[in-house]
């Protein structure tokens, strides 16, 4: 890494200001959850109000000596802004204050420089790591090529920065192809999950909204969950059996944050790429945060943008186990479509109700048939047992098996097609109800 990282517990100055020209307004309470979970120590909180930065140094003269003071007071070894600084700006505070700076997207990347696990959300961090400090870089070229011809200014400190660029260059080159040969094989993955038809739930939700919680409750599983924000950088899978409806992949995905750095998004589309290609969202919401409803604004919006905005999606509203009096339920729309759920993935109430909500959402319509299958069908057979789609076998006389089948009725038809099978529907009495068989004839390519 060509970073350095504030050391854990860092002992840190906090500086927000509300700024009368900025469009969008940071959330003082998350900002020192970030700043937590990156490993400082806040022993101050700064706060003002402008009506624009100040160029050189974003705050003015009064403001930056109640920051020196709270530095010295403090011995604080980084100050945080709530903010994005321009290079010169956290070069200039800097030198000012006698300490590092970092900013809003400093503070991001910092974050997911140390909760990257996989090997490629590690690339994909390191990727958006270098693209910053290369684009710093350059602006600092650019800031000593005006000065270029002054005493001291050629030579050693020249060269510096253009063999720093080069490696930056080269790195950055290497990461990408070390990134499009894993991409490749996630990619291999999820073709042959696609073939052998399993739907993706996808998690999605503000940071922590309590997925990673959530999907170990529906998986029990120990994804990591942790009391730290974006405790999840890659998508994490599992397989599991939803009642009445069979085999779903889950998948756990990187938490969504307001304003995210435009070099983040970039990263992180491929870790969201699994998001487009769902099934079904499950948006989870921490509904004990009173900024819950821009929250969910936050995260349409990403969803917007990576073009996942028409995939189904079920809010689940979480932690009502902060909420005195609500207990687990279902919300449904006019037509009575199940549109929110309230949960505790803590306590794990609710869970029942939510998959009921997943299995109603993916099914749609679902079909109870009877299939009768040839015994050369080995595959078909095996993949209905996969899906968790038979309810009942029985061999008749001839061999055959006849399956006992409840499915999506769009799953039923993909299935038949796929097989390239003719299909003969009859009639036949099963003990509680009348179903259709169905006979494939065909043996399965
Ligand atoms: P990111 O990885 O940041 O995206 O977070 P996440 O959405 O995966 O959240 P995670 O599951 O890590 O939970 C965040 C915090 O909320 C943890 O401290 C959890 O213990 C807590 N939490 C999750 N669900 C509940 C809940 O139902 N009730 C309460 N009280 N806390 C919860």
């Amino acid at each position: 890494m060509f970073f350095d990282r504030p050391d854990s517990g860092e002992v840190s100055i906090l500086v927000h200001l509300i700024i009368d020209s900025e469009s969008e307004r940071e959330d003082p309470a998350e900002f020192e959850e970030l700043a937590i979970s990156a490993g400082a120590q806040p022993v101050d909180f700064i706060t003002g109000s402008r009506k624009t930065p100040s160029p050189n140094l974003f705050i003015g003269s009064g403001k930056l000596e109640e920051i020196q003071a709270a530095v010295l007071a403090h011995k604080a070894g980084l100050v945080l802004f709530n903010h994005t600084l321009s290079p010169s700006q956290e070069r200039n505070l800097e030198v000012e204050l006698k300490c590092r700076v970092l900013d809003r997207t400093g503070l991001i990347l910092d974050i997911f420089a140390q909760r990257a696990r996989s090997h490629e959300g590690k690339l994909q961090v390191e990727l958006a790591q270098l693209q910053h400090l290369s684009t710093r870089l350059k602006r600092g070229w650019t800031h000593l090529d005006r000065q270029k011809g002054g005493i001291g200014m050629r030579g050693a400190g020249e060269k510096q920065l253009e063999l720093d660029q080069r490696m930056i260059g080269q790195r950055i080159k290497a990461i990408n192809k070390g990134l499009e040969k894993v991409r490749g094989q996630r990619d291999q993955g999820r073709r042959s999950r696609r073939r052998s038809e399993v739907a993706t739930i996808s998690l999605v939700g503000y940071t922590n909204a309590g997925k990673s919680s959530l999907f170990n409750q529906m998986t029990h599983a120990d994804a990591y969950a942790a009391d730290q924000l974006f405790a999840t950088l890659d998508s994490t899978l599992r397989r599991i059996t939803l009642k009445n409806y069979g085999a779903v992949i889950i998948a756990d995905t990187v938490g969504f944050i307001s304003h995210l750095p435009h070099q983040l998004v970039e990263a992180f589309r491929a870790t969201l790429e699994e998001t487009v290609q769902a099934d079904l969202l499950i948006h989870v919401v921490d509904a004990a945060n009173e900024f819950h409803p821009d929250h969910i604004f936050e995260v349409d919006k990403v969803l917007a943008e990576i073009g996942a905005k028409s995939v189904p999606q079920l809010l689940v509203f979480n932690k009502i186990d902060l909420l005195p009096g609500v207990e687990p339920h279902i919300q449904r729309n006019e037509k009575g479509k199940t549109i929110k759920v309230w949960v505790s993935a803590k306590t794990g109430a609710g869970m029942d109700l939510l998959q009921g909500a997943m299995s109603e959402l993916l099914a749609g319509n679902m079909a109870v048939e009877t299939l009768r299958v040839s015994p050369s069908q080995t595959k078909l057979r095996s993949q209905l047992y996969d899906r968790g789609f038979i309810e009942e076998e029985h061999i008749d006389e001839e061999g055959f098996y006849e399956l006992r089948v409840k499915l999506p009725r769009t799953d039923l038809d993909r299935i038949l097609k796929q097989n390239g099978t003719e299909v003969i529907r009859h009639t036949i009495a099963v003990q509680e109800q009348t179903n259709l068989a169905v006979e494939i004839k065909a043996p399965i390519a």
